[in-house]
């Protein structure tokens, strides 16, 4: 199956110990629980130079930052919810 979705989260270390750690976990078993995995293409990245920000990810390109635990899941229920919008 065509993967529809691509996101890309920082892992680089500003981003890491400023919440992506957690939020990489939460990402994954969110993929799982909704039988998405092969929908979403998740990919980990270096630094994406935007550690003032952090911490950084991306959803199809869209970027979203200062991301924390309990936004994740409403962000992904948000830009999941309908393929090719
Ligand atoms: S470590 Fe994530 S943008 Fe630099």
């Amino acid at each position: 199956m065509k993967q529809s979705y691509e996101i890309e989260i920082c892992l680089g270390s500003s981003c890491f110990s400023r919440g992506n750690r957690e939020v990489v976990q939460v990402i994954r078993d969110y993929l799982r629980k909704n039988h998405l995995d092969d929908k979403v293409l998740l990919k980990g990245a270096r630094c994406m130079d935007r550690c003032s920000e952090g911490p950084f990810l991306t959803i199809n390109g869209k970027t979203f930052i200062q991301t924390t635990l309990t936004e994740i899941e409403k962000i992904l229920d948000r830009e999941l919810a309908e393929p090719g919008r």
